[in-house]
């Protein structure tokens, strides 16, 4: 793991550094020989079709890095692009042709959607076997029951990045900053789990919650996706957590996380950071979902 340069002569960094985008390259090189693999043994070669509706243009760059992503690790991708006026109903007409289409294996509806676009029926829509954001509400049931179908994306790239930093988690006090149906509910869901990289003891912690400060600062593990640049400060920090930053917020032409890293390095054991952390293991989780979404529709598992 990275071990940053010290920033000054006054303050030096304790913090590992967890190097997200040097684990999700290695994961997306082992996922290539995995499709080769899979291809050569007679499995379909695996198919995402992406949908981007309006031209926001960090989506557009997310959905440009899934597709190169797809690419690189021998997938097919195929880029459904429509204008921001697009009615809900025809967005639903093309997910419906998308989930009937035996060549594509993976939908991935690209969010935020126009608000004019009722997210959840669109969300909905999609048929769960092909669901590999893992939105779906089946998926999500089975996740949280502890049989999951696939892992949604941005909390299992955590949970790896967790895994790759050596981080105890079993009997550990995990505290998750947010309570988004994307990324809080479903990392709490996955950190309380019986199993490996889980067993945690979880406390979802939210813009409503009193004393917030004084919750996160039990953490031994820190999640933070509440979405605010900077929000969790030094004293929100107890000495030698693990600080999983998720955020990606624009400040002043710069990207910076929920975590406000140059005070939180040192007084963290591990933290990641933005950019560079969590973002490249979404996509990383993704490509792994679209394999899966593949074997899933050719029967083999
Ligand atoms: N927008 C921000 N994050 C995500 C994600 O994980 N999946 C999709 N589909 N849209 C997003």
């Amino acid at each position: 793991m990275t071990r940053f340069p010290l920033p000054s002569k006054d303050t030096p960094v304790t913090a590992q550094i967890i190097d997200g985008k040097a684990i999700a390259a290695r994961i997306r090189q082992e996922l290539a020989a995995q499709v080769e693999t899979y291809v050569a043994s007679g499995g379909s070669r695996p198919h995402l079709a992406a949908v981007l509706v309006g031209d926001d243009p960090a989506s557009a760059v997310y959905v440009r890095n899934k597709e190169r992503a797809c690419q690189q690790a021998g997938m097919l991708s195929t880029l459904h692009r429509l204008p921001a006026s697009t009615t809900q109903e025809e967005l639903l007409t093309l997910v419906q042709q998308l989930n009937s289409d035996a060549s594509v294996h993976g939908i991935l509806v690209q969010l935020p959607l126009p608000k004019h676009i009722h997210e959840t029926s669109i969300l909905d829509a999609v048929t769960p076997l092909k669901d590999v954001d893992c939105f779906h509400p089946e998926n999500v049931g089975l996740m949280v029951q502890g049989r999951p179908r696939f892992l949604p994306c941005t909390p299992h790239g955590c949970q790896e990045l967790l895994a790759a930093c050596g981080a105890k988690v079993d009997g550990a006090h995990a505290v998750v900053l947010g309570r988004s149906e994307i990324v809080g509910k479903p990392m709490a869901a996955l950190l309380v789990q019986k199993g490996d990289v889980a067993n945690a003891t979880v406390t979802i912690a939210h813009s409503r919650t009193r004393n917030l400060a004084e919750i996160t600062r039990q953490a031994d593990i820190l999640i933070a996706a509440i979405g605010k640049p900077n929000f969790v400060t030094a004293d929100m920090i107890k000495p030698g957590a693990v600080v999983i930053d998720v955020g990606i917020n624009r400040l002043n032409d710069q990207l910076v996380g929920d975590v406000d890293y140059p005070a939180a390095i040192d007084i963290a054991s591990a933290i990641t950071p933005v950019p560079g952390g969590v973002g490249p293991m979404t996509i990383a989780m993704l490509l792994k979902n679209t394999l899966r979404a593949a074997r899933l529709q050719d029967n083999v598992d």
